[in-house]
């Protein structure tokens, strides 16, 4: 898991943050201009960068997308802090851990369909970054294309502050609270909520439990959005409103502060005589945000037919090529399965999309088994996947009354090229060996 950074994991701290976690307020909306300040004054009014500043604080802005990109797409924030993000020392390499970053390149891409236990425990003092372990990805991150699916295992709260220029994070708790402490204030997440860290925006994952996991998409691509919801009209999926963007809060703290740079793959450190999380205003739509999956608002047939499961997509991240994404993420959320002379689990399918699963709870109901929270499972473009032997059987002889499924909570990375594993994943002793066994048994039941 690399090395293991310093940590803060005092039952007492772990308290204080859960309180300050349960208390905090938020800004409603996806994509809004937001805007916010910690001290009454600090935002400047009618005009982003005044000689002076309000309070003596510094003009900055940052940039989620170029400058001239249109209007719909563009992303950028200002933020008045404490000091300048200039006015750091240089950056020298650190290790990079099991952290890995597209080009990936040292396996060969796998048609077969893969599956994971979840990551084992780690080593006592080990923080978000130092527990985060890549399973692989595609694309270039230099050339701001594809993703890495990451998994995190951690046991300590991180001092240091963590930034990745290469992606934005969308971080899937599956077991453990997090605070997230970011530039932009604070935000609380638990198993069944995601958080999204843009690109380039600095944060610190401090603890809420004894332990934590989950999984991390990071996104090369243009920035998540929500889709288009076409003839669905103009509610429904992921609501707009149900995201939550931080208040701004800052930290006035002098004195050595590690900060970690992810660029271009390999971590770089620089020890900063200041916290970086010094804004004390801020406006603007390039933000981090939570959302809890169980708003989504799940739509299915009323009629016949298991829809496509893009039906189920509560992130998008475009690509260049109409309705294709970089990777889209899809919750199976829990829902009402009506569907008449329908075999209403998901079907057996080849897709040109690749598809990395996980869970978050429960069971997902195309696998009656092996299939555990915390693990996942790969189907590469085209692998041929759908209900197990048990699943089939079981969803073939059911009598078709609505049905609610309520026992899980299961989500998709679906991205538009093969996932390549690192050699870590490729080889882990949690990579399960007789997945393919799930599809034994499927009997010949033709009668001509
Ligand atoms: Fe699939």
């Amino acid at each position: 898991m690399g090395d293991g950074g310093t940590s803060r994991a005092s039952g007492s701290e772990r308290e204080g943050a859960r309180k300050t976690a349960e208390g905090l307020a938020y800004l409603s909306g996806f994509g809004n201009e937001h805007s916010s300040e910690a001290v009454p004054g600090a935002l400047p009014e009618g005009r982003n960068s005044p000689q002076r500043a309000p309070l003596g604080l510094y003009a900055e802005q940052l940039s989620g997308s170029a400058f001239t990109e249109p209007r719909a797409h563009n992303r950028r924030s200002w933020l008045y802090r404490i000091r300048p993000s200039a006015a750091h020392p240089a950056f020298t390499r650190a290790q990079n851990g099991s952290v890995r970053t597209a080009p990936f390149n040292q396996t060969v891409p796998d048609p077969n369909r893969l599956r994971w236990n979840p990551l084992p425990d780690p080593a006592p003092e080990t923080d978000f970054l130092a527990g985060l372990w890549t399973l692989g990805g595609n694309g270039d991150a230099t050339q701001r294309t594809g993703i890495a699916v990451h998994l995190y295992a951690a046991n300590a709260s991180m001092d240091r502050v963590f930034s990745d220029a290469d992606g934005e994070l969308l971080i899937v708790p599956e077991r453990g609270g997090l605070l997230l402490r970011t530039e932009f204030g604070l935000l609380h997440v638990e198993p069944g909520h995601v958080a999204l860290i843009p690109r380039g925006v600095r944060f610190r994952v401090e603890l809420l439990d004894d332990s934590a996991r989950g999984y991390v998409c990071e996104n090369y691509g243009a920035p998540f959005r929500l889709p288009d919801l076409g003839p669905i009209g103009a509610n429904g999926l992921a609501n707009a409103r149900d995201f939550r963007a931080p208040v701004a809060a800052y930290e006035d703290v002098e004195g050595p502060v590690e900060v970690v740079n992810k660029f271009c793959g390999n971590l770089w450190t620089a020890t900063y005589d200041h916290s970086p999380l010094d804004v004390v205003a801020w406006h603007g739509n390039h933000v981090p945000y939570v959302y809890d999956l169980r708003r989504f608002n799940v739509l299915g047939t009323i009629t016949y037919d298991h829809p496509d499961p893009s039906i189920f997509t509560v992130l998008t991240s475009p690509s260049d090529t109409p309705g294709l994404a970089g990777v889209d993420f899809v919750v199976f959320a829990p829902r009402w399965l009506v569907g008449e002379d329908t075999f209403r689990p998901p079907y057996f399918h080849r897709n040109v999309m690749s598809e990395y699963m996980g869970l978050i709870e429960g069971a997902y109901d195309a696998k009656a088994e092996g299939f555990v929270p915390g693990g996942g499972s790969l189907h590469n473009m085209m692998s041929a996947h759908g209900p197990d032997r048990e699943t089939f059987d079981r969803a073939s002889a059911a009598e078709l009354k609505p049905q609610k499924i309520d026992d899980g909570l299961a989500f998709m990375f679906e991205t538009r090229w093969p996932l390549t594993l690192t050699p870590h994943a490729a080889r882990a002793e949690h990579l399960q060996q007789r997945y393919d066994d799930v599809w034994q048994g499927l009997e010949r039941h033709f009668r001509p």
